[in-house]
This record gives structure tokens, C-alpha cells and sequence, in this order.
């Protein structure tokens, strides 16, 4: 089976009140540890690259480790890009068999957001790739920012209908408290379900999407402290609430700090207990490991997407 594009995957997991996660990947390790996991989980699984992430590894290794592990695993996996800030991001990626392309052009003004969308819309739809974009901001929901600014920064629900009916993008991801990295909250956890509730009333059956969805486990943080890390206050979203979301009209949830904390404790634990040890096979087995772990827990008791295939 090819590499597969999202619009399958969403249908269902709209239908049957469940999540598809997408997990970003920079190496091999992690692309075999989230793979490992969906095989055994059987779960429709979205492997996410980010502009970092291709600056890293290079898009022509991440592309052939991505076709490996289809090859290898037999699952229905979508390679999408994550955060592309242009056309031309999205183009390459696009042109070099990407089957599905986020364009956030959520810092622009909504009138240009929507051309730039509707611009790489055109040019994905013609060559059988979906598109995400960005409705709202993520980035600058955190204490410091006045209420009235915070406010402005989540998505308005009554600009959904006339986005997507402008741009005929696939997907929307929208901003309701969440964001990215390990210090998401200072105090209680607070996701705007009320706006997901309205958006998905003025949207029927349309895929949702949340970014910023680690739930920052706090085992991994303590495990990183406990071998020579310094991470004080990290915060997550509560898998309760990931689950209500995947169980409304969230059909993507994006998962990167959570395998980087995993994948982070395992060396340092490694690390300190094997103190002559320098072989990187030898502590990055169980780091690969980690991350399965974590991912299929992700799976089954967070997405709700086990068993799918
Ligand atoms: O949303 C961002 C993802 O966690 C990717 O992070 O840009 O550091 O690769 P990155
Ligand atoms: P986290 O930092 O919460 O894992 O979010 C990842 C993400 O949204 C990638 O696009
Ligand atoms: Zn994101």
C-alpha cells in the first residue's frame, strides 16, 4: 500500500468519535517507535515533518524512512507537513510526495490567510494532496497576555464557515487553549470546549484539528530531573480532555513533546546508569522503545483509534 492522504482516516474517525494522532518525526528511531506501536495497536497513523524537523534530517531521508516503514508495517500512513509558513514550503513537499500539507498562515490577517490557503489548496487538490490550515493562534495564549488580547487569539467561531468555504481546505486547526511545548498552563488546564462546541455545530462532519496536545507526562519529567535535568513547572493537557475533544469533532491530534521527553529520559536514565557505555545503539534501543510505549498508550487510551485499520 502507498503512502495515503488524510480523507479516509477523518471520515471515520468523525463517524466513530475517535482520533487519528499525528506524531512528528526527525530520525529513525522515532519514526520506527511511533510504527512499531501503530502495527501492534493496528491504528491509522499520520507521521508529521516539520520544517526543523527537514532542516535536520533532510526531506530525501525522511521521505525514504517514511516509505520504509510503509513497506514494512503495511499500515495506512499519511505523511503530512506541519507549520508550513509558505507556498513554497508547501510546494516542495508536495512536489517531493508529501500526501498532505499544513499551511499556517495563521499570523497573517484573515483575508490573506485565506488566499494563501486557497493558493496551495489549488495546488495540493490537483495533485490528490489534503490540506490543514490555521484559524486562530496558538502561540501568545499564556498568563502574561491581557484577557482581551487572549480572547482575540482563539478561533472565532464565526469566521469557520467563511474560511473554509473560500479557501476549500480539508481540514481546521483552531485554537482553543492549547499550545506548543512543555509549559503549557501556569494553573488549572483550561480548554474553550464551548468554542469547539460551536465551531463544530457551524461546521457538520468537517475534521478539526488540535495542536499543542502533549499531555507533558509527568513520570518523563521527573525521570529527566532525577538524571541530571532541570524542567520545573512543565504542564500538559489533561488526557480527559484530549479524549472529549477526539470524541467531538477533533479528528488530528498533534503529539511531539511527549515522544521528546520519552526519548529524552531514556538516554539520560541510560546514560547514568551505564556511565562507560558509548555506543549509540546501546541507548537508543530503549529510547526507541520509550517512544513505542508512550505512542501506544497515546493510542489506545487517548485517540480511541486501536484497532481502525
Ligand atoms: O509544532 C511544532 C512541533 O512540535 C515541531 O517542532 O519545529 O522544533 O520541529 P520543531
Ligand atoms: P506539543 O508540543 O504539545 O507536542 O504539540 C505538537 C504540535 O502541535 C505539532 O504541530
Ligand atoms: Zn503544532
Amino acid at each position: 500500500m502507498p503512502l495515503v492522504n488524510t480523507k479516509e482516516m477523518f471520515k471515520k474517525a468523525y463517524e466513530g468519535n475517535y482520533a487519528i494522532g499525528a506524531f512528528n518525526v526527525n530520525n529513525m528511531e522515532i519514526i520506527q517507535g511511533i510504527v512499531d506501536a501503530a502495527k501492534e495497536e493496528s491504528a491509522p497513523l499520520i507521521l508529521q515533518v516539520s520544517a526543523g524537523a527537514r532542516k535536520y534530517a533532510k526531506h530525501i531521508y525522511l521521505m525514504k524512512l517514511v516509505e520504509a516503514a510503509v513497506e514494512d508495517s503495511g499500515l495506512p500512513i499519511a505523511l503530512h507537513l506541519d507549520h508550513g509558513d509558505s507556498f513554497e514550503i508547501c510546494k516542495s513537499c508536495i512536489d517531493g510526495g508529501f500526501t498532505s500539507v499544513m499551511i499556517d498562515a495563521s499570523h497573517h490577517s484573515f483575508d490573506e490567510n485565506v488566499e494563501i490557503t486557497k493558493q496551495v489548496v489549488e495546488y495540493a487538490h490537483e495533485r490528490g494532496v489534503v490540506v490543514e490550515a490555521e484559524l486562530g493562534r496558538l502561540a501568545g495564549i499564556e498568563d502574561a497576555v491581557s484577557v482581551s488580547e487572549k480572547d482575540a487569539a482563539y478561533t472565532d467561531p464565526n469566521q469557520v464557515i467563511e474560511f473554509v468555504e473560500r479557501t476549500g481546505v480539508d481540514s481546521l486547526a483552531i485554537a482553543i487553549g492549547t499550545s506548543h511545548g512543555a509549559f503549557k498552563f501556569k494553573g488549572e488546564a483550561q480548554l474553550r470546549f464551548d468554542i469547539l462546541e460551536e465551531i463544530q455545530k457551524k461546521l457538520p462532519s468537517f475534521p478539526i484539528v488540535l495542536h499543542g496536545a502533549s499531555s507533558v507526562i509527568p513520570e518523563y519529567v521527573e525521570m529527566i530531573n532525577k538524571f541530571g535535568g532541570d524542567m520545573p513547572g512543565a504542564k500538559g493537557v489533561p488526557e480527559e480532555m484530549l479524549r472529549k475533544a477526539a470524541s467531538m469533532a477533533v479528528c488530528k491530534i498533534n503529539i511531539d513533546s511527549d515522544l521528546r521527553l520519552a526519548m529524552t529520559a531514556s538516554v539520560r536514565k541510560y546514560l547514568a546508569e551505564n556511565p562507560s557505555h558509548f555506543d549509540p545503539r546501546q541507548y537508543l534501543s530503549p529510547a526507541r522503545l520509550a517512544i513505542k510505549e508512550i505512542v501506544k498508550h497515546k493510542l489506545v487510551h487517548v485517540l480511541g483509534c486501536n484497532g481502525k485499520v
